[in-house]
């Protein structure tokens, strides 16, 4: 049966440019699994989009005189050109802008609040008098009631990671002035999160299948306790509020982003003509949700959306939310304020795309924080994919091409009588295990384990560059052209397998050997499965599928770091 697949990635907030711990954290692996779930057959469907609303983007534009639109499009069409040139494969990356998100997330709001899900209460509100403004969550500070950490905001405490509304902090301030906030009456909805605290731990408890921070964070969450939560805020700039007498105030951000999963696909359905097809991803109960989000989203995945899904009804809830931990920067937490981040536009403007999704892959922080270095970036481009991989390709294919006429060797080359007998032989006559590569990694890909996968991947490519060694079809074509001929086509197959392998984590030097190889089309039509390599295809003439790349660099891009401010 063809599995059905639906990615939901984290929707960037359209106020600033991407940078390498957002791709580490929640942009590449979910391609890396569509990838290899499109390669496998499955339906996929992979959407997100520029979360555009929010009060930090309508600060930022007023800092710089610009509209909020004007600025969130910019961004968006910013994010666009890197999906592109890093090759993160969305079937859809729309934005929280549009008229089909804002309806989806009108009726959500309206659903929940006629089951009695939403509820309306006047709560006093923060007001800064010197700044003339209702404060949203995040622009108050104060010390967070649960860990008495000292600089928590309004909407959440980073040290211990739980969302907070702003009156439950202690003495708190406006971030802007520093003043002291009045509080003034105002009336919002509220959504009943509390009345999901049972069906959720129940929900939860039963997935053992998590990572197990995601799985214990959410746990301990849950044990503490819920509270209802305001959905609703006084600002200008969001989705408007479906009720009479709201008109001066918007949906909260979080609430209707999240609905942006569905919208999405709602979207993704009209564009292709096929109105209802949504209902395959979020109706078809044997269809697989996946949420790939950083750590600090996990609350939000785990827990409130589920409970809006379960308040809804009749819509799938998450399988699974492999949320990944973050990169540090040169051993330095990131930070865009000081300019402590690597800008993935800057990156590639100077780099080619697989040797930063290679080492993202290789480091990448599933299970703890990992670091990212310039240094770490030189050497595993020049030792693992240029020496290990590259060369390993090189070699092969340069040699064919020169000793057997630009062709994979014939059976007649091998002295063998037909393809049947290659297909029987070529595994016994070589010491390289590939027989099992595929499942191995099957198994690692679909739990998303995909530092191990590409591990695996490596070792493969170390075993071949072993066994040409050993065959040193170099030496032997000159007293034996037949065993030579027969180790260089092991070889040959042992690279096609890498290529169809490796596609997920290196999808554009896949491409490219797949052509060298003398195969047509796409390499991920291929599938992911064995492909016997025809005796006899006419290879291209090889070029290196990866450069060397230059210690210089190094320090320069180190002295780039903390250098003029971002914001
Ligand atoms: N914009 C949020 C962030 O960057 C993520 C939103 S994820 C979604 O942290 F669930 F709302 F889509
Ligand atoms: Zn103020």
């Amino acid at each position: 049966m063809v599995e059905r697949i639906f990615i939901g990635v984290a929707w960037p907030y359209a106020d600033g440019p991407l940078h390498l711990g957002h791709i580490a954290g929640a942009y590449l692996p979910p391609d890396i699994f569509a990838r290899y779930h499109r390669a496998r057959g499955s339906e996929v469907l992979m959407v997100s989009g520029s979360d555009q609303h929010g009060t930090p983007i309508t600060l930022k534009a007023e800092r710089e005189g610009k509209k909020p639109q004007e600025m969130a499009s910019y961004y968006h069409q910013g994010f666009l050109d890197s999906w592109q040139r890093l090759g993160i494969s969305f079937d859809l990356f729309t934005t929280t802008g549009t008229a089909n998100h804002a309806a989806v997330s009108q009726d959500f709001f309206l659903t929940l609040l006629n089951k009695g899900y939403i509820y309306r209460a006047t709560v006093s509100q923060p007001f800064c008098p010197n700044c003339q403004r209702f404060l949203s969550d995040r622009y108050i500070e104060g010390t967070c009631p649960y860990c008495q950490s000292a600089g928590a905001r309004g909407d959440q405490c980073d040290d211990c990671g739980k969302p907070l509304n702003p009156a439950e902090l202690t003495g708190p301030r406006c971030s802007f002035c520093g003043g002291t906030p009045e509080f003034r009456d105002s009336e919002h909805f509220f959504f009943r999160l509390s009345v999901f605290q049972d069906r959720l731990l129940d929900w939860v408890r039963r997935q053992t299948h998590w990572r197990l921070n995601v799985l214990n964070f959410t746990l301990r969450y849950l044990e503490g306790g819920l509270k209802d939560r305001a959905i609703t805020r006084d600002i200008d700039w969001g989705v408007s509020v479906p009720v009479d007498g709201f008109e001066g105030k918007r949906l909260y951000v979080w609430f209707e982003a999240v609905i942006g999963y569905l919208s999405a696909a709602k979207e993704w359905a009209q564009l292709r003509g096929d109105e209802e097809k949504w209902r395959d991803y979020w109706q078809d109960s044997t269809a697989r949700i996946y949420n790939f989000i950083g750590k600090d989203n996990i609350v939000f995945h785990t827990i409130i959306w589920p409970a809006m899904l379960m308040g809804y009804g009749n819509l799938n809830l998450p399988y699974d939310i492999p949320a990944n931990e973050f990169l540090t920067i040169e051993g330095r937490k990131l930070s865009t304020s000081r300019n402590w981040a690597v800008w993935l536009p800057d990156y590639l403007e100077r780099y080619d795309p697989d040797p930063l999704r290679y080492l993202l892959s290789t480091g990448m922080p599933e299970t703890s924080d990992t670091n990212f270095s310039w240094r770490e970036f030189v050497r595993r481009n020049n030792d693992e994919l240029v020496a290990t991989y590259g060369n390993l390709v090189h070699r092969v294919l340069a040699f064919t091409y020169r000793s057997f006429n630009g062709c994979v060797p014939t059976c007649e080359d091998m002295g063998v009588k037909n393809t049947q007998e290659i297909k029987h032989t070529q595994y016994t006559q070589s010491e390289i295990n590939s027989f099992t590569i595929l499942k191995n990694m099957d198994e690692l890909l679909s739990k998303c384990r995909f530092k191990q996968a590409i591990m695996e991947a490596m070792s493969l490519a170390h075993e071949a560059n072993r066994y040409l060694e050993e065959k040193s079809p170099w030496k032997v074509i000159k007293e034996d052209r037949q065993a030579a001929a027969k180790s260089l086509y092991v070889a040959l197959s042992v690279i096609s397998q890498l290529k169809t392998v490796l596609y997920p984590f290196l999808p554009f030097s896949s491409q490219k050997l797949h052509e060298f190889l003398g195969f047509k089309g796409n390499v991920e039509d291929d599938g992911w499965e064995w492909h016997f390599l025809p005796p006899g295809q006419k290879l291209l003439p090889p070029q290196p599928l990866f450069s060397k790349l230059d210690e210089g660099l190094i320090e320069e891009e180190v002295s780039r770091l903390g250098q003029g401010h971002n914001k």
